[in-house]
């Protein structure tokens, strides 16, 4: 038993982090969410009924836990608020079971039409979820940003608007031409206001009187703004390293670090993406994963297992062991493949991930093609319940990973899984 676990998607998310989040709920008492906005579609079955949260941490439905968000997270209040009614019948959300870091930054109608304007104004969109996400983290490292505090104070919060009104043309257009969108923005402060605490205190606080903590990350690893595959990234740090900034705590005292990956690949937006298929075995992927963003139903490009990505994730944010979601949809294929390294045409082979995303580009995979198991697969038991193709497949995986696999997603229910070791 961990008393700090952080949860990490290994690619470009969309790994089915919120199933792991449900699960890991049960043994922690405090989930906390340390970056990102509603950006993020965490999927997850509560009684047989599908939930996405973009914004309230996935632990939430555990009777008894508390869930925050961490000064690193970036919050839409109206969306939060909408968010928060339409779980209502399955948990009442109090000061006590819900806090919102007053370090926390504000989207603003204003941060949403700049995304929006610069994804269709750039030569090269990046393929945003045009949440104003980008704009609201820029704000915050301009030090021009609204947080989450002010927000909820009617007179820093007016202060606030004034200010960007007479300095940003965007801004004053925004005022004008969203007035909608801004007075349901300046009314859910109110509905907001007694979540607003100083929770890093109060969580360093509970950790020494033995609180378990889960850390939950949202995108991936391959989208931190730092180590992913800029600038076809999110603007925020995703990495595990990114909790422990977020939350201000001591990096050694965190003793579990577990990354999420697919089976396969996903990737929404644009960028590089060295494993990505577009031939039957992509659709197919695409089709039984149905595999469409969980926020803007975008369809995900789809490829086989990087591996190569997968060691440099694993070396980033130091995973000490892996879940491997939708094992179930590989079921499908007579053959599975799995990138072992890339072959450059001027670098010749590559067994590490290249960080400059122009080299990436210019990869090519290199595959081991796998006999799959063209049968279902049980949605409980071991690693002995896999047939034998599975667990070569899992095996192979591991190896190429060098880090173990321990659990297994075998379907979109909360209990469908495997315990590997
Ligand atoms: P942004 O986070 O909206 O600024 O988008 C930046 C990039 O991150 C785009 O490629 C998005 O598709 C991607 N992205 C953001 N959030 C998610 C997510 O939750 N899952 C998968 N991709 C995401
Ligand atoms: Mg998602």
């Amino acid at each position: 038993m961990s008393q700090i676990t952080i949860l990490i998607g290994a690619q470009w998310g969309d790994e089915g982090k919120g199933k792991w989040i449900d699960y890991l709920g049960q043994d922690h008492d405090i989930i906390a969410r340390f970056q990102g906005g509603n950006n993020a579609g965490h999927t997850l079955y509560v009684d047989g009924e599908k939930v996405v949260l973009h914004q309230i941490p996935s632990g939430i439905f555990h009777p008894g836990k508390i869930a925050a968000l961490l000064s690193g997270v970036v919050i839409n209040p109206a969306e939060l608020c909408k968010e928060i009614q339409m779980i209502a019948e399955k948990v009442q959300l109090n000061p006590e079971n819900f806090l919102i870091s007053e370090k926390s930054h504000v989207i603003t109608p204003y941060h949403i039409r700049a995304d929006q304007l610069s994804e269709s104004s750039l030569n090269r969109p990046i393929g945003t979820t045009k949440r104003g996400i980008g704009p609201a983290y820029t704000d915050r490292s301009q030090r021009s940003g609204l947080l989450m505090s002010e927000f909820c104070n009617p007179e820093s919060r007016k202060q606030w608007i004034q200010a960007r009104r007479t300095e940003s043309p965007l801004f004053r257009q925004s005022w004008e031409e969203d007035q909608n969108l801004w007075k349901e923005f300046e009314s859910s402060a109110t509905m907001l206001a007694p979540f607003i605490c100083p929770v890093e205190a109060r969580i360093r606080r509970q950790l020494s009187e033995g609180t378990r903590l889960l850390l939950e990350g949202a995108q991936g690893t391959l989208l931190d703004l730092s180590h992913g595959t800029y600038p076809y990234v999110t603007s925020s740090h995703t990495i595990a390293s990114g909790a422990t900034t977020s939350l201000g705590i001591d990096p050694r005292r965190v003793q579990r670090i577990i990354g999420i990956a697919k089976a396969y690949v996903t990737r929404v937006g644009e960028g590089p993406f060295p494993t990505e298929l577009h031939d039957e075995d992509g659709r197919l992927l695409s089709r039984q994963g149905n595999e469409f963003g969980a926020t803007t139903n975008r369809p995900r490009r789809c490829g086989w297992l990087d591996t190569v990505a997968m060691r440099y994730a694993a070396e980033v944010n130091g995973f000490d062991e892996i879940f491997m979601n939708k094992l179930d949809i590989l079921s499908a294929f007579d053959k599975i493949s799995i990138a072992t390294h890339y072959h450059h045409p001027q670098l010749g082979d590559i067994n590490t991930f290249p960080e400059d995303s122009r080299i990436l580009s210019g990869c090519v995979p290199v595959f081991r093609s796998l006999p799959g198991w063209k049968q279902e697969l049980k949605t409980e038991g071991t690693f002995a319940d896999l047939p034998q193709e599975a667990q070569n497949f899992i095996r192979e995986a591991e190896q190429l990973c060098q880090v173990p696999i321990t659990m297994a997603g075998v379907g979109s229910g909360r209990n469908d899984y495997l315990k590997l070791k």
